[in-house]
C-alpha cells in the first residue's frame, strides 16, 4: 500500500475515548511517539452519552500528561476516524490490543477503515503487561464503587476523577 504523496509517513492518530485515559494508553502512545515523528492523541467526541468527562475536558488532561512531550499533541475528532486521519496526513493509526479478547473488534475496525481509506496502515501495539488488564470501562466502574486508582490512570487524571466526584456530591 502506498500512502498517497501529501501522507506524512511518520504522523500516527493514536484514537480513543480516553473517558478517562488510563496508563495503557500512556504506555501505548509513548511507545508510538517513539516510533513515529509526530503523534496526535485523537479522543472521539460524543462517544458515549454519559461521559465521566467531557471531550474538551478530556483533551486538557491529556496535554497535561504529555505535556513534556514535544512530539505528543491532543486534539479531539468527530465522525470517521479515517476522514480525521486524511485530513491530518497521517500514516497509521496506532491501536492497543491487551489481550485475546481485544482482537476480534479491532481485526473488523481495521478492516473497515481499510475498507474506508486504503491509505492509512492500522498499526497494533502490545501495552506493558501490568497494563493488560486496566481498561477506561473498568477503571470507571471501579472508582465509581469506592475502589481505588491509583496506578491504574495517571496522578493527575486521579485527581481530576476526585475533584469531578466531590463536585457532584456538593450538587
Ligand atoms: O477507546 P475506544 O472506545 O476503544 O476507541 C474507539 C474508536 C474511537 C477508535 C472508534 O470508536 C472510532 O474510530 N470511532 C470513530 C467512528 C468511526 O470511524 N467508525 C468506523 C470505524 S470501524
Amino acid at each position: 500500500m502506498t500512502p498517497t504523496s501529501t501522507s506524512d509517513r511518520r504522523l500516527a492518530i493514536v484514537p480513543g475515548s480516553f473517558d478517562p485515559l488510563t496508563n495503557g494508553h500512556v504506555d501505548i502512545v509513548l511507545r508510538s511517539a517513539g516510533l513515529f515523528d509526530r503523534v496526535i492523541v485523537a479522543v472521539l467526541v460524543n462517544a458515549e452519552k454519559t461521559p465521566m468527562f467531557t471531550a474538551a475536558q478530556r483533551v486538557t488532561m491529556i496535554e497535561e500528561v504529555f505535556s513534556g512531550h514535544s512530539n505528543i499533541e491532543v486534539d479531539s475528532f468527530d465522525g470517521l476516524l479515517v476522514d480525521y486521519a486524511r485530513r491530518q496526513g497521517a500514516a497509521a493509526i496506532v491501536r492497543g490490543l491487551r489481550a485475546v479478547s481485544d482482537f476480534e473488534n479491532e481485526f473488523q475496525m481495521t478492516l473497515m477503515n481499510r475498507h474506508l481509506e486504503p491509505a492509512v496502515e492500522t498499526v497494533f501495539m502490545m501495552p506493558a503487561e501490568q497494563y493488560t488488564y486496566v481498561s477506561s470501562r473498568l477503571t470507571k466502574e471501579v472508582f465509581r464503587l469506592g475502589g481505588s486508582v491509583h496506578g491504574l490512570v495517571p496522578l493527575t487524571i486521579e485527581r481530576r476523577m476526585q475533584a469531578s466526584q466531590a463536585a457532584a456530591r456538593q450538587k
